[in-house]
């Protein structure tokens, strides 16, 4: 089993996510960081804590509070209109439960699976940056880390370039990129892929082994769909994100230097910039991680169902 320590954002892509994490037999999730993002952090940790009431006894995991803002001198802006005002959709969770200040116990956790530890980051990457800042010798003892995030040449979704988790705190995600070893990416190029349609909402559905996903995704695709009425389904960027450690066939990935831009207010905040050309000198200061590239629909369709179904 992977033992994952989630850093999320606490939307609905990263619920789906969750949801995945607690549902496969192969993943032991020990710990959820969560952090301001596409819901305010206070409300990250809420919905976290609410969540915990659907996670079978057994599984259950601490929840730890994250992040309040970013490092980039900005303010930290919210998507209700994606995720709802909880980032569960139309979600009201009944019981509010606060976690207080326990960011300490991520070294806990880190030294408690000593070596055999794999982070998850699928929100703004301040609270994972903060741990490169203050515990490098503990940093090193991750087994390996996978970001979503970034946008390697196509468009973003928040400026044209950017991708919202770099956009929100590109210092941090600077730091992470400087500073982590054993780093893969699973940026816009692959996550803008994984769709998943109304049909197969319906299907998980009717299989009633987790009744938190279609409110959820039905409210996720209304907002893709009004922006885009060809769209077929809505990309689950955090819920590949977490696959990821599994499924290595899953993608085809490439070892290249990652560069992300800190300016602030311009179009190209937070802007992931690789190089590709072979004859380059750009990047030798830049670190090389691997990037996802290309991805198997079909790969993550049957196993994304088996999961979500039980099938
Ligand atoms: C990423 O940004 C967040 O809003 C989503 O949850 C996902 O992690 C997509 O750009
Ligand atoms: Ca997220």
């Amino acid at each position: 089993k992977k033992k994952i320590l989630l850093f999320a954002d606490v939307g609905i892509d990263d619920i789906v996510a969750l949801i995945y994490g607690y549902l496969s037999d192969d993943i032991e999730l020990v710990g959820v960081v969560a952090d301001y993002g596409n819901v305010p952090r206070k409300r990250a940790i809420q919905t976290a804590n609410y969540l915990m009431t659907y996670v079978p006894e057994g599984k259950k995991f601490p929840i730890i509070g994250g992040a309040e803002i970013p490092m980039t001198a900005q303010e930290p802006t919210y998507y209700p209109e994606i995720h709802g005002e909880y980032g569960l959709g139309p979600i009201i969770p009944d019981k509010l439960i606060d976690t207080t200040e326990n960011f300490f116990e991520i070294v806990n956790i880190i030294q408690q699976y000593d070596g055999e530890l794999t982070i998850v980051s699928i929100g703004r990457l301040t609270s994972l940056a903060t741990m490169y800042i203050l515990y490098p010798g503990l940093m090193d003892t991750v087994k390996d880390v996978y970001v979503m995030g970034g946008a390697f040449w196509v468009p973003g979704n928040v400026t044209a370039v950017s991708e919202a988790n770099f956009y929100s705190d590109p210092v941090a995600a600077r730091l992470v990129m400087n500073y982590g070893k054993n780093l893969t990416i699973i940026p816009l190029n692959v996550t803008d892929y994984s769709i998943v349609t109304p049909e197969m909402v319906d299907y998980i559905d009717s299989k009633g082994r987790t009744e938190l996903l279609k409110p959820l995704l039905d409210y996720y695709y209304s907002f893709y769909k009004k922006r885009n009425p060809e769209i077929q389904g809505s990309p689950v960027h955090d819920a590949i994100t977490m696959m990821a450690p599994l499924f290595e066939d899953m993608f085809t990935f490439r070892e290249l230097p990652v560069f992300i831009v800190t300016t602030e207010g311009r179009i190209n905040q937070g802007q992931s910039i690789t190089d590709i050309r072979p004859y380059t000198k750009f990047g030798e200061d830049a670190k090389k991680h691997r990037i996802a590239f290309g991805f198997d629909y079909n790969k993550f369709y049957r196993r994304f169902m088996s999961v979500m179904t039980g099938e």
